[in-house]
């Protein structure tokens, strides 16, 4: 199949215009497919939001149709540096995974695993952090960052890149799609696979690439900023309806008086069309230059859109929310099929290092 054929195919999901198509260039359909994809979501006990729905996780479901081999895990390993209760790490986890089996990862498409089910990753990583310089990690945007703040700074966070690499290079991942704000992970773990398989002469690691999700910035938060946790700002769509209803309602809008044409490049609007045809969209845009639209009003339809179109996630949500045993089932099987695919790639680590049991 094409690749335009790919982006062609009726969805699933309603595809608002708004959707922007990725940025990465045309390779043909049977070469994209057998890309292998990997994403992994750190635990932190963050509700998700509009941002990370559009911005990430719409696109992660969409990627399980298009290759053939889909890895997403759950970080916790990555979350130790921050999570310090044990109660606390499981139940974000559990959250993770609701949150992807809701929103619609087909765990017979994807596979969906717990990282620290993998404790290859832990193995991955000693060997990896052994060849990385110092001068590497020094230079990680959270490290400086942290160290900039004054901020104590544990082992983990400064050796977190290694921890990153070791979950991408373990399967064999080409493509990984991150925010913009992880791109520099993915070019350390490119430079930190070239190096092994340089010092050991061997090419047991394949070097990944990131795939950037640039639709992020397009989801808007409630002051018109980007849309993120730490502004404040978010829609978190699987929280309670009286608490999504006011955060709608909240959006902030300039001081136009109904009667008056409206500026439509606001949050308000944008938020809106997430959930528009184009076609309504456009008399809507029409109907707000003309003015005597009232903000209100497109508050109240958003709402009423929102909660539509998240209807049949939360309702998923709430089921798998009674069955722990499901979810923890679908986890352990991903793990065994991740586990399975880890296997070549950590036999082939373990012999160019000359580590474990020489082979024949
Ligand atoms: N560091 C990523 C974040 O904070 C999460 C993550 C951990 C990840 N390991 C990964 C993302 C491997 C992609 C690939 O968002």
């Amino acid at each position: 199949m094409s690749r335009e054929e790919i982006e062609t195919m009726p969805s699933r999901e309603p595809r608002p215009d708004s959707h922007r198509e990725p940025l990465q260039p045309a390779e043909t359909g049977r070469d994209r497919r057998a890309l292998r994809v990997l994403s992994g979501t750190k635990p932190t006990g963050e509700n998700l939001h509009l941002g990370n729905y559009f911005g990430a996780l719409r696109q992660f479901v969409a990627l399980q149709e298009e290759h053939d081999t889909a890895l997403y895990f759950i970080a916790d390993y990555h979350s130790m540096t921050s999570v310090r209760s044990a109660a606390e790490r499981r139940r974000n986890t559990l959250a993770v995974a609701l949150d992807y089996l809701a929103a619609g990862l087909d765990p017979e498409r994807a596979i969906l695993f717990r990282q620290s089910d993998l404790p290859e990753v832990c193995e991955l990583t000693w060997i990896l952090t052994s060849i990385t310089p110092m001068g590497l990690l020094e230079r990680a945007h959270a490290y400086k960052a942290a160290m900039d703040k004054g901020e104590d700074v544990d082992h983990g966070l400064f050796t977190y890149p290694v921890l990153m690499a070791a979950d991408i290079l373990l399967f064999g991942s080409h493509r990984v799609p991150v925010g913009r704000d992880q791109k520099q992970h993915i070019e350390m773990a490119r430079d930190i696979a070239q190096r092994f398989n340089h010092l050991y002469e061997t090419e047991a690691l394949v070097l990944p690439e990131p795939y950037i999700l640039e639709d992020t910035a397009t989801v808007p938060g409630t002051d018109g900023q980007k849309m993120s946790k730490s502004y404040d700002n978010t829609i978190a769509m699987f929280a309670a309806p009286g608490r999504i209803k006011k955060s709608v309602m909240g959006i902030v809008t300039d001081s136009t008086p109904v009667e008056d044409p409206k500026d439509t490049d606001q949050a308000l609007f944008q938020l809106w069309s997430l959930f528009a045809t184009p076609t309504e969209r456009q008399a809507l845009f029409e109907r707000a230059r003309a003015g005597g639209l009232g903000y209100g009003d497109v508050k109240k339809d958003l709402l009423a859109r929102l909660m539509d179109y998240f209807e049949p996630m939360r309702t998923r949500r709430a089921e798998l929310e009674g069955k722990p045993d499901e979810v923890e089932a679908i986890l352990r099987s991903g793990a065994e099929r991740a586990r399975a695919l880890a296997a070549p790639v950590m036999d082939g680590v373990r012999q160019a290092a000359g580590l474990g049991p020489p082979r024949g």
